[in-house]
């Protein structure tokens, strides 16, 4: 009824636009941009145009006119989903081996359809057919017009007699002209992630990719910014923030062509993993999602930032949780006792939960180490005799909730689980095994595995229905890519990358339809896994193990332009003797947690955390909900800083950080600009986080107009005594 009521008003309010649309145009746009798409003459159907809209949509038929991007040596670069086997020689998205072992493939425009979805969002989707094979292929794109994102996919169907082969099936294929192209993206590894990267592309093809299987981020993640003309900075320059929502193997080529225009093709990557297609079968690719701003990286940020939020991460509008974790405070030595006792540590410093980490499972080979006891989620008699149960009842008395890490997709050979379920372990049957931190995944291609994962959960939930909180790891990725279960079914091995993962979303689906809001973060012995498809089923992510302060000012800032704070798990760790102060202030600019002893703290210490969780309670709305400035680059400066605002912009919060230990810190004798005030307001700074013993050097008495914080800004006053300030900003009504 109501999807009736949007289109007719949908046809009411844009019927006098698409009237005007010429036939062979199809625009997608969003409210400041447009990716242009036209049906030559030969039905087939390429890029015209992206970028910011205009007013007229006729006027695209004029630009299409005057392009030509056919090379008869080579067949259209600007092709929407560039078919292989044919005339096309640049870089393909779709690969087929058809049922009678041609690898030809051609594709033209049959028909589209624009479905209204709500107010914000509009479905293209676009039908293409091989006129000589019964190939088709649906491209549908998603577009979130107040957020300028798109969300773009394909589905390929067989409609042949037999069964195909989809040796390449990329999700989105896209077209840029523009003088030069410059692309940051990420290398990493554990405790490095989120290195960044800049590089102005040059002809032929420069590619992003990871063959990791599980934990595919480990060493490159599928996100990247590409800025075009020349390097976007934060408020100025055309720049376009992409990313594939696919936990697995994948693939982003950038191709520049013959003609200096960008080719751009993303998908799941085709390495090992053709994958057949019974008749009449489809296959829908993951989402590449993207969003577009001429001006400038932080806009382009924000978008991603209020897409996630309200349509993507689970329960993105909400709460969650603060939290002390045990993991870096006992590893895998405690029992029952010495846990009880941190619970006080956990009310004492005043968050929300307490979170047991690994070792807290098996019997026959107990989880002593990271050598043992994966895959046998029984409690561990010795260390916990009376259970979870206990622990979650002893949490409550002391007056916080109870949360319980797990790595359900794994298993140690020296488990119980392996030596009864060999067929369920991803191993080479002939090859001597290779572990990554002494573990193998499971085959999730196997829906008794499947079971068996979504059961590890159920268990716990329904023995312990207070548990509050989840954390998920995945430590190894894929060696040995070989599956028994596929082998029995007498499916081709080539399928495990794909179907590993589509089971992975089974068993979360799972769990999400019975636990629709349990808060969950996603851990892949830290960031090595997130991405937008997995946020669908968690509510936050483990950013690092690395919880250096200083690294996390930069690791934060680049993970920043992509995920929302909300999402991102900072903890305060003794993983470096920085003082309290200065990792207190850097975990605030997400979700903050802590993995200390609390009893360890001297009472300054204890005093300083108190205050500290204290203000950010007063503050996580505003750095959890508002929107986010990046208003000095630590990779360029001196110093780093960041502000949040909230909506009515009554209401801030500035942190500061110096990042360089040199003498000459003169950069830091001037002001930094605020953002995102209203010039029309009045505000007071006040400083917050101010350990105790030590004074504010910050006038809270000043009031100042927003015009003036904007254009002139404040000091904050770093130096190598005030390495980190943080400054609450309220509206004087
Ligand atoms: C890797 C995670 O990143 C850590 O936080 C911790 O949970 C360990 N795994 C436990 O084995």
């Amino acid at each position: 009824m109501k999807k009736t009521l949007y289109l007719i008003l949908f046809w009411i309010s844009f019927y006098p636009l698409l009237a005007q649309t010429p036939q062979s145009i199809i625009p997608i746009e969003t409210n400041d941009n447009a990716l242009v798409l036209h049906i030559d003459k030969d039905n087939r159907v390429g890029v015209i145009y992206f970028g910011k809209k205009i007013s007229q949509n006729a006027e695209y038929e004029t630009l299409a006119k005057s392009l030509k991007y056919k090379d008869d040596n080579a067949g259209i670069y600007n092709s929407i989903y560039t078919p292989s086997g044919t005339w096309s020689l640049v870089e393909s998205a779709l690969e087929i081996l058809h049922a009678d072992g041609n690898t030809s493939t051609e594709l033209k425009f049959v028909s589209h359809n624009i479905e209204k979805i709500d107010a914000n969002v509009t479905q293209t989707n676009i039908v293409l057919r091989d006129p000589v094979y019964e190939t088709q292929v649906t491209l549908s794109f998603k577009s979130y017009s107040k957020e300028n994102i798109i969300e773009q996919w394909s589905t390929i169907k067989n409609q042949e007699k037999n069964t195909i082969t989809l040796k390449k099936y990329a999700s989105a294929n896209l077209y840029f002209i523009a003088k030069d192209y410059y692309l940051h993206h990420y290398h990493g590894s554990w405790a490095r992630e989120m290195k960044p990267e800049d590089t102005k592309l040059t002809a032929g093809i420069k590619t992003l990719d990871s063959k990791l299987g599980t934990r595919a981020n480990l060493y490159q993640p599928p996100t990247f910014m590409l800025s075009f003309d020349r390097q976007a900075t934060e408020d100025e320059g055309k720049v376009l923030l992409g990313t594939l929502a696919w936990s697995g193997n994948f693939k982003i080529d950038f191709e520049k062509d013959s003609y200096r225009n960008l080719r751009l093709i993303a998908g799941i990557n085709p390495h090992a993993s053709a994958y057949s297609l019974a008749a009449n079968q489809e296959f829908q690719t993951p989402s590449f999602i993207y969003t577009y701003s001429e001006n400038g990286k932080g806009e382009a940020s924000k978008n991603m930032h209020n897409w996630a939020r309200k349509y993507r991460i689970l329960d993105g509008q909400g709460s969650r949780l603060t939290l002390l974790n045990n993991w870096e405070a006992t590893y895998f030595d405690f029992d029952e006792n010495k846990l009880t006792g941190l619970f006080k540590g956990a009310k004492d410093l005043g968050v929300d939960m307490f979170l047991l980490d690994d070792g807290w499972f098996a019997n026959k080979y107990p989880r002593n180490g990271d050598n043992a006891g994966l895959g046998d989620w029984q409690e561990n008699k010795k260390k916990l005799p009376n259970g979870i149960g206990y622990l979650v009842k002893e949490a409550t008395k002391a007056g916080v909730k109870f949360g319980i890490w797990v790595e359900p997709e794994m298993v140690n050979p020296k488990s119980e689980l392996y030596e009864k379920h060999l067929d369920w372990v991803i191993r080479e049957p002939n090859r001597p095994e290779t572990y990554f931190r002494n573990q193998l995944p499971l085959d999730l291609s196997n829906p008794d595995v499947q079971d068996y994962v979504f059961g590890v959960l159920d268990n716990l939930f329904t023995k312990n229905p207070e548990l509050a909180f989840i954390k998920w790891d995945c430590n190894a990725v894929t060696y040995n890519a070989h599956s028994m279960y596929l082998e029995k079914a007498k499916l081709p091995q080539s399928h495990l990358y794909v179907e590993y993962v589509r089971g992975l979303y089974k068993v979360l689906q799972r769990i999400r339809a019975k636990y629709p809001k349990v808060p969950m973060m996603l851990c892949s012995g830290g960031g090595g896994r997130v991405d937008y498809e997995a946020l669908k089923y968690f509510t936050e992510f483990w950013v690092s193990d690395n919880t250096d302060p200083m690294e996390r000012i930069f690791m934060q800032w680049e993970y920043s332009y992509y995920y929302p704070a909300i999402a991102q798990c900072n903890h305060i760790t003794d993983w470096s003797n920085v003082g309290i102060k200065f990792r207190t202030d850097v975990a605030m600019m997400g979700k903050m947690g802590y993995d200390i002893v609390v009893s360890k703290l001297d009472e300054k210490e204890l005093v300083f955390s108190q205050n500290a969780l204290k203000n950010y309670n007063n503050l996580k709305e505003i750095i959890w909900h508002g929107d986010m400035y990046r208003l000095v680059n630590p990779f360029e400066n001196q110093m780093a800083s960041v502000q949040y605002v909230n909506e009515q912009k009554d209401h801030a919060v500035m942190f500061n950080y110096l990042v360089d230990n040199r003498y000459d810190l003169t950069s830091l004798l001037s002001t930094t600009k605020l953002k995102g005030l209203d010039a029309k307001k009045k505000y007071k700074i006040k400083e917050i986080n101010i350990y105790p013993g030590t004074k504010s050097t910050i006038n809270e008495e000043i009031i100042y107009s927003g015009d003036y914080l904007m254009t002139i800004g404040i000091n904050p006053n770093l130096s190598n005594r005030r390495t980190s300030v943080v400054l609450e900003i309220n509206e004087v009504k």
